[in-house]
């Protein structure tokens, strides 16, 4: 029998992707998303296995150990990555939990495959997790895994968390199977979130669908209680801080700012290129600032940095063929010889690289349209020591609810966009700080540490309330919080 391990973690993706570079030579580099950057320091610090897929179609390479972490990878094939990833998972439940920005496509093969792979990544947990040990399954690709992991381990403490928003319920209710889905998330012991309300859909799903009978922020099934509540997500802090303490990387940065044109102000966007993102929407807001003359190329810069993403579903081809027409016709229409208003930049970075250019920005353009949580936000607001630099935020990104000092913004809205922007680029050094002190204290407060031990400490409760056979009673939070031993 293989290793077993006390804390199992099982995404998609493993924290690093397989690379097959031009000659066929294959290498690791770390996975996109912020799920990723999320968990990856927790893995790392506890120790423990981490079940995924390697981003590559094909056979599963061996596990291996890698920076206290064991790694197990999940093989799909290049059917499982058609079906299961770029359809069900991206095609079907990313756009419509992201309140349907883009039409969501339903097809049942999508589905068969989806429930096929997440059977073998709960197989893979079943195999790794000691007896009556921790998994935690992660994110809208593996709402199945709950369940089924249950079925094989029952001695397990099943945690789940949704990365990504759960949708109104109305909106949940045009999913074909729709109830499969909350049966699998009921496997779990906790049921995490980002925001209260999604927390609040998913238990009142659960009665018009399943007729359960939700209370608070419980439901019991089948004797066990399971507990659905919002856990906000956050950034490594100290890394971050780190990194931005670092002589090299603001060397960096004040290199950045000389290059991009001396004195000019600089606005930077760093998004995964999604259609959530609202990188189209804040094109066209500075386009139409430079247009009537609000801003100039002479005083501002954008930087737009988009990291590739899904680049094989037809929806993201066509956002980049768009983002890129638009960028080219903003630098046509208002550029210079040797000074055009838009940088775009088409790849990934490494983590020095981006923390320099959070320090050289002046103003962070985060619009959204809808995410989870949106940790560039909270990246940048840890980079920030000097209490500078100014945030524009969507209110319909998770992390608006924490960081209600940002220049908050409807990014639908492009005449709020310009104005959001204008009102960044004029506030002087006293009302940036006025802003960003609040928000660095909020960040620091709430590093990912803290997400990982709350999230982990109430599924440690909660199972053991569970084992003892008072699963079938509702416990009120403070029950739970302390011990839950009525
Ligand atoms: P999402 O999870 O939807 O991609 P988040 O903002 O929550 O969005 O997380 C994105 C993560 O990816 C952040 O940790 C950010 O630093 C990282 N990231 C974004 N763009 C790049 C890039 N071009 N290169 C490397 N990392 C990036
Ligand atoms: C978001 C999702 C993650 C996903 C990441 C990158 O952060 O919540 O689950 O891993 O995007 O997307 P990808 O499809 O490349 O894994």
């Amino acid at each position: 029998m293989s290793d077993s391990y006390e804390f199992v973690v099982v995404a998609n993706r493993l924290p690093v992707d397989e690379v097959t570079a031009e000659d066929g030579s294959r290498s690791w580099a770390r996975s996109p998303g912020g799920l990723v950057s999320a968990l990856q320091p927790i893995v790392r610090r506890q120790g423990g296995a981490w079940a995924g897929w390697t981003g590559q179609p094909g056979d599963a390479p061996e596990p291996f150990d890698t920076d206290g972490m064991h790694l197990h990878p999940v093989g799909l094939s290049a059917d499982d990555v058609d079906r299961y990833y770029e359809g069900q998972s991206n095609g079907t439940i990313w756009p419509l939990f992201h309140d349907a920005v883009e039409q969501p496509t339903h097809r049942r093969p999508w589905r068969q495959a989806y429930e096929a792979v997440n059977r073998r990544f709960a197989e893979a947990a079943a195999l790794l997790a000691a007896p009556d040990g921790t998994v935690w399954v992660h994110d809208y690709q593996l709402m199945l895994v709950p369940a089924m992991l249950r079925e094989l381990r029952p001695d397990l403490r099943i945690g789940f968390f949704l990365h990504i928003p759960f949708p109104p319920v109305e909106l949940f209710m045009q999913l074909p199977r729709r109830a499969d889905i909350l049966r699998g998330l009921l496997g779990a012991d906790l049921v995490g979130f980002q925001r209260p309300l999604a927390a609040q859909n998913f238990l009142q799903l659960t009665g018009r669908l399943l007729g359960l009978d939700p209370q608070e922020e419980h439901v019991v099934v089948d004797g066990r209680t399971v507990t659905a509540r919002a856990f906000p997500i956050s950034i490594d802090v100290t890394e971050v801080e780190e990194l931005a303490a670092d002589p090299a990387v603001q060397a960096e940065a004040r290199r950045m700012r000389t290059e991009l044109g001396g004195d000019r102000r600089l606005l930077l966007g760093v998004d995964r290129l999604d259609y959530t993102k609202g990188i189209e929407q804040r094109l066209e807001a500075y386009g139409e600032l430079l247009a009537d003359g609000t801003v100039s190329n002479d005083d501002v810069v954008l930087v737009q940095v988009a990291t590739p993403s899904r680049m094989r579903v037809k929806e993201y081809q066509e956002l980049r063929a768009r983002v890129e027409r638009e960028v080219g016709r903003i630098n046509g229409e208002y550029g210079a010889v040797g000074q055009v208003p838009v940088h775009y930049l088409f790849q990934s970075m490494n983590r020095a690289e981006l923390v320099a250019l959070y320090l050289a920005a002046d103003v962070m353009v985060i619009t959204p349209l809808r995410d989870g949580m949106n940790l560039v936000a909270k990246e940048y607001v840890a980079a920030r020591h000097d209490d500078q630099g100014a945030l524009v935020l969507s209110e319909f990104a998770g992390a608006a609810a924490e960081l209600p000092t940002a220049f908050l913004v409807n990014p639908h809205d492009v005449e709020d966009l310009k104005r959001a922007i204008t009102d960044a680029l004029h506030a002087d050094g006293a009302e940036q700080a006025e802003r960003m002190k609040p928000m660095r204290t909020q960040v620091r407060d709430n590093d990912i540490d803290k997400w990982a031990s709350d999230f982990l400490e109430t599924l440690g409760t909660i199972s053991e309330d569970n084992d003892k056979g008072l699963g079938g009673l509702i416990l009120d939070g403070d029950d739970l919080r302390h011990g839950g031993n009525r």
